[in-house]
């Protein structure tokens, strides 16, 4: 397969190469799209036979359904049983945006889209490609993230191409994404509402919505989780894994700096070569093979900005351990600590 690849003006998006991508997923094809957290591989949500071709291309397992995206709230009629009031607030609140509610899911929805579930993951995606190829397409769009499955998620249509050229029919380059995590995924299909996985919309103001949120113990979990305790499938996927070993160090940063000196000394004197992940304030402190920045520790925006880009390219730095540093579990630091943590698989020093 050929892949068509339509670069656009992000804040301008060129209709005709739009209306290209739309006529795509009306004829049942798969697009790559730009949203504000990172690339989708979007498929018309209501025809099975492209939602089986889009768990092809990215060799996802087929019991993890992909998010739907819509253009406005009242498109979410036709794919819901009903809305909560929660819902209504949340929806007021912070759509467009990466926030993904989980609703009990209407028939209309065929059983492939949701992976046999009785529920459904929608968004409004805060990206102006990605509301005008929905409103072109004038169908809902199943995207998830737009990597082969066990890749990180990708913030650049290079990226897209680098894991799908080939595999399917068009890439719309929008540049890179701005908040450079997954949007954040809340289960209101029960009760309390139940937080399944840290993202773009920090919990901190979700809490200020809803009082009672629930935070399900895979969002800070500091070490692998039983399978029966996941309620996501997404929590019970392999996830990316980088070559080399990757050690996490976390705590207070002059402790952090401390452990990862120690740590890099050590194993370079046993002839390993070192990575290290640090950040603009700490990077001079250290001596390795490579030392690179995650970005800035006072704008973690920045850190959940660089974070996949960063993972993509660690395997090419030829080193056989890759220390990283820890940064606050705050605001949107807390998506990237776990993503960080389940890179590291859980191998995590606590650094006083
Ligand atoms: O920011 C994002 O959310 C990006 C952009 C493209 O919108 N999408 C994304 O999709 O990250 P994906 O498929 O990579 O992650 C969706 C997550 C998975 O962990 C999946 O298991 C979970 O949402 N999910 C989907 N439907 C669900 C459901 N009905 N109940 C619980 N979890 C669900
Ligand atoms: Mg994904």
């Amino acid at each position: 397969m050929m892949t068509l690849m339509l670069k656009v003006d992000s804040e301008n998006p060129n209709l005709d190469k739009i209306q290209t991508a739309a006529a795509i997923i009306q004829k049942g094809g798969l697009v790559a799209f730009p949203t504000e957290t990172v690339y989708g591989l979007g498929a018309d949500a209501l025809n099975p036979a492209a939602i089986t071709a889009l768990y092809e291309a990215k060799k996802r397992p087929l019991d993890n359904p992909p998010i739907v995206h819509v253009a406005s709230v009242k498109e979410i009629d036709l794919l819901v049983e009903d809305a909560p009031q929660k819902a209504q607030l949340l929806m007021k609140k912070f759509w467009p945006g990466p926030l993904t509610l989980i609703f009990k899911r209407s028939n209309n929805v065929p059983s492939l889209t949701v992976a046999g579930l009785d529920t459904i993951a929608i968004r409004i995606p805060n990206h102006k490609v990605a509301l005008a190829l929905i409103r072109q397409s004038q169908r809902p769009i199943a995207a998830p993230s737009a990597n082969l499955a066990g890749k990180p998620s990708p913030t650049t249509a290079q990226h897209v191409y680098e894991d799908l050229n080939g595999r399917i029919d068009a890439i719309i380059d929008g540049g890179a994404t701005r908040i450079g995590v997954e949007s954040t995924v809340v289960d209101l299909s029960v009760d309390p509402p139940m937080l399944l996985r840290p993202g773009g919309t920090p919990i901190e103001e979700l809490r200020k919505c809803i009082c009672n949120l629930d935070i399900h113990p895979f969002v800070r979990a500091e070490q692998e989780l039983p399978l029966q305790q996941t309620r996501s499938p997404g929590m019970k996927h392999r996830h990316y894994a980088p070559k080399a070993e990757l050690i996490l160090v976390e705590g207070a940063v002059e402790a952090v700096v401390g452990e990862i000196k120690r740590l890099s000394k050590s194993y370079r004197g046993k002839g390993s070569k070192v990575g290290i992940l640090a950040t603009d304030q700490t990077q001079a402190n250290y001596e390795a093979d490579i030392v690179q920045s995650l970005g800035n520790r006072f704008n973690l925006a920045s850190v959940a900005q660089n974070l996949f880009r960063v993972m993509r390219d660690v395997d090419a730095l030829g080193v056989d351990v890759i220390i990283a540093e820890g940064v606050p579990s705050e605001g949107i630091g807390l998506a990237v600590m776990n993503r960080l943590r389940k890179v590291s698989a859980y191998n995590i020093v606590k650094a006083r």
